[in-house]
């Protein structure tokens, strides 16, 4: 097949993991534009552009189930946390969380500043304002976009501790239509937080309904990850069922050392409940989390990292209970003190995270903060570190399992069609990477360290890392859900 055929891209000699987990097996890929036309022995084929496979597994290009680069996609559109990871598509919007439709005073609202503590970015009146400025100014990689019911909330009224009245949800459903209308994929909520965490059930159907409409995604940070886990695991559920829309559990964890283990129960109902509706859930692999700091999570942590504070910058990577002494205070006064600001914290069982990383349906999702001074490692180390770490060194699931995780079932979840596979007719979305060393390497003290072994990354047919290097090309589209 293809004899003499001409290629723009031809990647020789590569070990191919399809995404869909079959058995690996060699070969050499041919593409032309944005896609991938064919796969098999192309030796007398020729192309302008020849990438040696040779020792490399040719993979998807990975996903990253879920982020918080809606603000990084137009300030940083290199995207070099995620593109030196081997990810050529990010979800975008998470948490209740996102740029449109900006409140004016979104900045001054945690966790809303996890974006952008300026104010600065929070400038689109409508998610088609934010689509079309992402469009003029592509990123290097691709993104899908949710919009955020605390995004919403802070918008539509002027007081947060209650429900939303009438009036209230109306503005906000016709918000959730014009951006589902203009290409979001979804609405995402965060009633875990306190801008949202007065918002009842109801509140947040009557606000999704037109979710039904568009098939759209409801994707949740739950209410509650620790006593009440299973609570809202069946309110996740009951408003999937009730607007027949797929749900997508956020970074699932069980919180805090007396709900250690407890992943048993939860992965338990989240299995018997997929086989009812369609249901998904992502985590990341570290047994830290991160957010806007919070004096709720001290007990439940054992360690607490500072990662960004307004007024005190200078304790960006200082532990709280050192900031405490420092400030010659109790650590529940240094919260105060130093706040805006934002933490790392330990609360997680390794056992649990890898139970959750091995359940048949989890999607990797970094969680990363991409504003924050000094990071949660997770922003620059998730791939690699399932790569690396939890397939090559713990053997938690063969490769080709991993790779799925990050591609083909991520795709299929968020509807993204001839994207996380390696057939011929998908996208050219592709990752080279060397099994043998791919590997994280930001830790906790260096938060920013990009990972090593991933070698070639192609968007859109497009190079746009090699050689440790990023090209500078800007191929990035804006993903469509079932288009
Ligand atoms: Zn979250
Ligand atoms: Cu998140």
């Amino acid at each position: 097949m293809a004899a003499n055929a001409h290629y723009d891209l031809i990647i020789r000699n590569a070990t191919i993991i399809d995404g869909m987990r079959a058995p690996r097996f060699h070969g050499e890929i041919g593409v032309r534009g944005d896609r991938i036309v064919s796969i098999g022995a192309l030796a007398t084929a020729s192309a302008d552009i020849e990438i040696d496979g040779t020792g490399l597994i040719a993979a998807p290009g990975f996903i990253d189930a879920h982020t918080h680069d809606d603000r990084m996609l137009l300030s940083n559109p290199d995207m070099a946390p995620k593109v030196t990871q081997g990810v050529t598509t990010v979800v975008a919007g998470n948490c209740g969380i996102s740029l449109a439709h900006s409140p004016a005073n979104g900045a001054s609202t945690p966790p809303l500043d996890l974006l952008d503590g300026s104010g600065d970015w929070f400038k689109f009146p409508t998610f088609r304002a934010y689509r079309e400025e992402l469009a003029a100014q592509p990123a290097a990689i691709n993104a899908t976009c949710l919009v955020g019911h605390t995004t919403f909330r802070v918008a539509a009224m002027d007081r947060l501790d209650r429900a939303a009245t009438p009036a209230e949800i109306t503005r906000m459903r016709e918000m959730a239509h014009e951006s589902l209308a203009s290409g979001a994929i979804g609405v995402s909520t965060g009633t875990a937080y306190p801008p949202a965490a007065c918002a009842p059930t109801a509140e947040i159907i009557e606000i999704c309904r037109p979710l039904s409409e568009f098939d759209g995604l409801y994707v949740t940070h739950m209410r509650n990850e620790d006593d009440q886990v299973i609570d809202s695991i069946e309110e996740t559920c009951l408003i999937g069922r009730t607007l027949k829309v797929p749900v997508v559990i956020s970074h699932h964890k069980t919180v805090g050392l007396k709900n250690h283990g407890r992943s048993v129960e939860t992965l338990k109902l989240i299995a018997e409940r997929m086989s009812a509706q369609p249901l998904g859930l992502d985590c990341y692999p570290y047994i830290a989390s991160s957010t806007v700091l919070r004096y709720d999570r001290l007990e439940q942590s054992s360690r607490i990292i500072v990662t960004w504070s307004k007024p005190h910058p200078e304790f960006a990577g200082v532990d709280l209970y050192e900031v405490a002494r420092r400030l010659n205070m109790t650590q529940t006064q240094a919260v105060e003190k130093i706040k805006p600001a934002g933490a790392i914290y330990f609360m997680l069982d390794e056992t649990d995270v890898q139970r959750i990383l091995a359940f048949e349906e989890t999607m990797i999702g970094s969680d990363g903060l991409p504003h924050d001074t000094k990071p949660h490692p997770r922003l620059w180390g998730t791939f690699p570190r399932v790569l690396g770490h939890y397939s090559r060194e713990l053997k938690l699931f063969p490769l080709e399992t991993a790779v799925y995780k990050m591609t083909g079932l991520t795709a299929g979840k968020f509807g993204l069609k001839d994207r996380g596979v390696i057939k011929a007719g998908a996208y050219a979305d592709i990752t080279l990477f060397d099994a043998d060393t791919v590997i994280d390497a930001a830790d906790f003290e260096h938060s920013t360290r990009p990972a090593r072994g991933i070698s070639t990354v192609i968007v859109n047919g497009t190079v746009v890392w090699r050689d440790d290097q990023p090209t500078g090309a800007r191929p990035g589209r804006i993903l469509l859900r079932n288009s």
